[in-house]
């Protein structure tokens, strides 16, 4: 499974990866308003950082300004992602995109119709929001095991990019379920290396080794 960082920010970005679990990153208008940087200058700065695809969403509605907009902001760099949301402009800028050799995020896809759409459009990813569908008590997993089931009985070869990640147990069951990709939160990356188990059994063996009285180097 690979791992995307849902942020726009660059500390958190930076940090994250000499961890070598960083595939990708996420943003959306609200990360970028939350960065309270230029929207190009910062999807830049994070495309400089590693190769992986980095999904920079468009805001037109209509398909002609989508596809202007999508075709601008995969100049900034060769790994940017175009992310548009799932209507069917978003479809219809979708397909012109990726005739076009633009990779795409296809995104707020909260059905299975919806996603089996962004992959008869050629996207790249699609971006089923998982957290989203959990606060209105409906299960985002479910939603990403029939897209598997649906994109295995055609072969399709877009992406499942679980988003609204919002626990380690989202990304537990997002990977059980096959998603292709988890894109998470810095702090949910990083909280899936904690155990209080690892920090009980560390501090019993430091404790003893303090005993011997030795150091390694
Ligand atoms: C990522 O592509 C999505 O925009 C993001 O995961 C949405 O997460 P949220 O529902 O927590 O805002």
């Amino acid at each position: 499974m690979k791992f995307f960082v849902d942020t726009a920010d660059i500390a958190e970005i930076k940090a994250l990866l000499p961890s070598g679990l960083v595939d990708g990153v996420t943003t959306n208008p609200s990360l970028i308003m939350k960065s309270g940087r230029d929207f190009r200058e910062v999807v830049a700065e994070i495309c400089g950082l590693l190769d992986g695809p980095v999904s920079a969403e468009v805001t037109a509605l209509e398909a002609d300004k989508m596809i202007s907009e999508g075709e601008s902001l995969a100049g900034i760099a060769d790994n940017v992602c175009v992310k548009l949301p799932l209507t069917m402009d978003g479809l219809i800028a979708c397909k012109a995109l990726t005739g076009n050799g633009i990779k795409t995020n296809v995104t707020l896809c909260f059905s299975a119709n919806q996603a089996l759409l962004a992959a008869k459009a050629g996207a790249t990813f699609i971006s089923p929001f998982i957290g989203r569908l959990d606060d209105i008590n409906i299960d985002g997993m479910d939603l990403i095991r029939e897209i598997r089931v649906i994109y295995d009985n055609y072969d399709f070869r877009t992406e499942i990019l679980a988003a609204s990640i919002r626990s380690a147990n989202h990304v537990k069951e997002a990977a059980l379920t096959g998603a292709d990709v988890a894109t998470v939160p810095p702090s949910v990356l990083k909280g899936l290396a904690n155990h209080p188990l690892t920090d009980k059994g560390l501090k019993a063996f430091l404790d003893d080794w303090a005993k011997t009285g030795q150091k390694i180097i």
